[in-house]
């Protein structure tokens, strides 16, 4: 098949890099390690048993306890990131998979810490929170991602993301509450050093060869957040984009349109027809998104 004949991710210069990139990442990682416990206010933790939630103890706005509580449920479903990517990259450059270990280690307090924040602050109902969060969980998340590359480029785009709604949420909660501004910038600290390997390793694989954009746009075009299958997602992303300052034209403008940047989409030269074919659809989905954003924009949209 066309597609498989395209690849071959073992072109020697790739493991190198890959390595270094690796090496790179733990080092940056080392000098930030940190600890869910230092950003919880514990002092605020009171006993369900002597005094049961109810809604009025909420503090955050409804925007603001959506945007949290919807992170929450995305970083629940590590244990079925953590499947695909291994699986994935177990077929491909070893290096690889030793960075899904230290990956997993990284986002494996996400959740806590925004668990343990929205319990202590009595911000969610902790019965109502275990139920979704089993729910969201047992749904787990299996994406349509076929090889190393395209899971890279789909990691890259939902790390930046990610790290960008963090960013994003934490400016409107600053005035509300400093703790949770401080937890989320923390958070998207971590992100942001996910996201410059993947960002980082598309790039080289694009280095080694532009015919590589064909995989690239099979992901750009069909990008959906993982979170798609929890209960109102829809509903979610709009109260975030109102209320919670990340919106489409916050994706568009410092996530897509960064990366179609970054990886010079634009200039790349693909030899094959299957992937010159490829830029120009990516190239049409881009002006189409771009004039959306600045209709959105222009009425004012996040
Ligand atoms: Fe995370
Ligand atoms: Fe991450």
């Amino acid at each position: 098949m066309a597609e498989h004949y395209l690849i071959d991710e073992f072109h020697p210069r790739l493991e190198p890099v890959l390595r270094e990139l690796y090496d790179n990442h733990k080092e940056r990682a080392a000098k930030i390690d940190w600890s869910y416990h230092d950003f919880i206010p514990w002092e605020k933790g009171r006993s369900f048993k002597t005094e049961p939630w109810d809604i009025s103890q909420r503090t955050l706005s409804d925007g603001l306890y959506t945007a949290v509580e919807t992170a929450l449920l995305t970083e629940v479903n590590l244990p079925w990131f953590t499947t695909h990517l291994a699986v994935t990259f177990k077929k491909s450059i070893s290096v690889l998979t030793e960075f899904v270990h230290t990956w997993t280690a990284e986002e494996d307090q996400h959740s806590s810490l925004l668990e343990t924040y929205l319990i202590i602050t009595r911000n969610a109902n902790p019965t109502e929170l275990k139920q979704i969060r089993k729910f969201v969980v047992e749904q787990g998340y299996e994406p349509d991602l076929e090889n190393a590359l395209e899971t890279m480029v789909y990691t890259a785009i939902q790390e930046l993301a990610t790290m960008v709604f963090y960013n994003n949420v934490a400016k409107i909660a600053t005035d509300h509450d400093p703790d949770l501004a401080a937890l989320l910038r923390r958070l998207s600290k971590d992100e942001s050093l996910h996201f410059a390997f993947y960002r980082d390793a598309c790039r080289e694989y694009l280095g080694v060869d532009h015919n590589f954009i064909y995989y690239i746009e099979k992901v750009m075009t069909n990008f959906r957040m993982p979170g798609v299958q929890m209960p109102n997602f829809d509903e979610r992303m709009s109260t975030a984009s109102k209320e919670a300052n990340y919106g489409p034209v916050a994706y568009f403008r410092q996530v897509y349109e960064y990366l179609i940047n970054y990886w010079g989409v634009k200039d790349l030269q693909p030899s094959r027809p299957e992937a010159q074919e490829a830029k120009i659809r990516l190239l049409t989905h881009y002006d189409k998104m771009k004039r959306i954003t600045e209709r959105l924009a222009a009425k004012g949209s996040s």
